[in-house]
């Protein structure tokens, strides 16, 4: 259908900016009065190829404040009642001339419709309110029911609208309240609203149910903060639920019929039953539907889902781990040196990581700080690396052996020894108490310090098993 320049002009125009149309200026007096429009284009259009009982009321003989389904209003907000029939006035068609009279709804429910939706419904300046459902229209929602100046409420359900619904709807946002569709055959994806963060700050009553939608869930729906009732119930909708869905303060929710899967949301402590979501894809799952995890009924992807977010933690962490062991840089290369220097504030300001300590059985009282700051004394030296006396800030006295460099190289085959070793507790081995190992590899065996017993004797025979054990691997 080939609209007239003009028209095709202006809603191009609109299109592109759908702001204007919530701020323009009611329509010049040159525009056909509301009158005008429901004579010549909206009552036609409506009735269709029938003649309609309701719709002949419609009529230049009968007084206006008894055309059937209409409310009207004065610019002043004085409405027009057919009570006071003795003043000649309200009768008077003269009245089809006054631009301060205006139309505020059409309501026409069951009252046999076949037609078509005018598009004309959209200059209608004052309309608030277009209820037409549970007729048998036919055609599309016409795009220019969205440039309508005053629309809030619209119920078109129950009847046999086809196609999709028009981007423009949501030129409405600001003031909708209410729309209802449900009970057609709208198609096609829910059409995003032109402006980003669109929040419809009055819009209460969504209600798409039993229409062909289809695509993902429409997520800007998550932002119309307002919203009380939301179905889309029996359509073609599929993908997941938007976890946004949880903040929204529903009342009434109905997702049954269509075709999510993934994670249901958290909507909050068993405020909607099974039955809200029943009838979907069946890997959608969560309360109250069935659990996610340990059923075989899991999706694949949800369980790589799962096992790629603990690999991620993993590696996060040992990230932050290395990150914090590497801001922390040596002085001195000497194994020897090495210990008595840590007690300095090392070249980086000591602000960085450290190493690892491993605590065992007996050594929970232990810090990396500590050990790193303990003052130490060289008490002996061995093949296999050096023994300190070592003195704790807060007095107290510990055995360091400091392996040497380059034994046990390779920290994931020492590591398993090393716990070995830990767990190890008998009256002829001092038990070792913790292990430190350092960010260039620097490994010491911390035990309790023993002043009456020559450490080497009781340590040799269990370290030589134990750099044994490692350089054979
Ligand atoms: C208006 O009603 C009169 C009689 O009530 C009828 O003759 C006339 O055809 C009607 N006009 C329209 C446009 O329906
Ligand atoms: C009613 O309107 C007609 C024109 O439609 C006019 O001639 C007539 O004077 C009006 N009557 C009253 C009482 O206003
Ligand atoms: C809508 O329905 C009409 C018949 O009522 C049909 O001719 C038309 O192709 C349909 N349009 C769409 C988009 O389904
Ligand atoms: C919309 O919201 C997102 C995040 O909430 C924000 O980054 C973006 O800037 C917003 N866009 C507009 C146009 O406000
Ligand atoms: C949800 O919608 C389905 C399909 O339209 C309907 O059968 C069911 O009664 C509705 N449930 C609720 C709780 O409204
Ligand atoms: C439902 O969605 C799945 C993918 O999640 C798809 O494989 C399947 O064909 C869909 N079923 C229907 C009836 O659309």
């Amino acid at each position: 259908m080939a609209l007239p320049t003009p028209l095709s002009l202006s809603i191009t125009f609109l299109v592109i900016f759908p702001t204007f149309t919530l701020s323009s200026p009611p329509p010049p007096s040159s525009s056909p009065s509301d009158i005008d429009l429901l004579l010549t284009k909206i009552k036609p259009s409506l009735q269709g190829k029938t003649e309609n009982l309701l719709l002949s009321s419609w009529n230049t003989s009968v007084p206006l404040c008894q055309w059937r389904g209409l409310k009207w209003v004065f610019s002043n907000a004085t409405p027009l009642l057919c009570t006071d029939l003795s003043s000649p006035q309200w009768t008077n068609l003269s009245l089809s001339k006054d631009p301060s009279l205006q139309l505020l709804s059409l309501q026409l429910p069951s009252a046999g419709l076949s037609g078509t939706l005018p598009r004309e419904l959209g200059e209608l300046s004052s309309l608030q309110s277009l209820y037409l459902s549970v007729n048998s229209l036919s055609g599309t929602v016409p795009l220019e029911l969205g440039y309508s100046s005053s629309l809030s409420n619209i119920d078109l359900g129950d009847n046999l609208l086809n196609g999709s619904l028009p981007t423009s709807i949501w030129n409405l946002c600001d003031r909708l309240v209410s729309l209802r569709l449900h009970g057609n055959s709208l198609s096609g994806s829910l059409p995003e609203p032109a402006l980003p963060n669109s929040t419809c700050n009055s819009f209460q009553f969504l209600d798409l149910g039993h229409n062909k939608f289809s695509g993902d869930f429409p997520e800007f729906i998550t932002r119309f903060r307002s919203l009380r009732l939301l179905d889309l119930a029996n359509n073609l909708f599929s993908g997941s639920i938007p976890e946004g869905l949880g903040g929204l303060n529903l009342e009434k929710l109905n997702l049954s019929y269509n075709n999510f899967s993934g994670v249901l949301p958290n909507l909050g402590e068993s405020k909607f039953g099974a039955e809200v979501f029943e009838g979907n894809n069946p890997g959608l799952c969560g309360s109250p539907l069935r659990s996610c995890r340990g059923s075989s009924g899991v999706s694949s992807g949800a369980i790589a889902g799962i096992i790629i977010g603990i690999l991620t933690g993993i590696v996060v962490l040992a990230s932050l781990l290395i990150g914090y062991v590497q801001g922390r840089k040596r002085k001195n290369r000497e194994d020897d040196e090495e210990l008595e220097e840590e007690g300095e504030e090392d070249e980086n300001g000591g602000c960085g990581g450290e190493g690892k300590l491993i605590l065992f059985q007996g050594g929970e009282h232990l810090t990396l700080e500590e050990v790193l700051n303990a003052t130490g004394q060289v008490t002996e030296k061995t093949s296999y690396g050096t023994i300190y006396k070592a003195k704790l800030a807060d007095g107290g006295t510990i055995a360091l052996r400091l392996l040497r460099e380059g034994s046990c190289k390779d920290g994931s085959s020492c590591l398993p020894v090393i716990r070995q070793l830990g767990r190890v507790r008998h009256e002829n081995l001092i038990p070792l108490r913790a292990f430190y190992q350092g960010k260039r590899g620097e490994k010491l065996l911390i035990y309790d310090y023993l002043p009456n017993r020559t450490l080497h004797d009781l340590l040799h025979g269990m370290l030589s098993c134990f750099i044994l054990f490692c350089f054979a691997n």
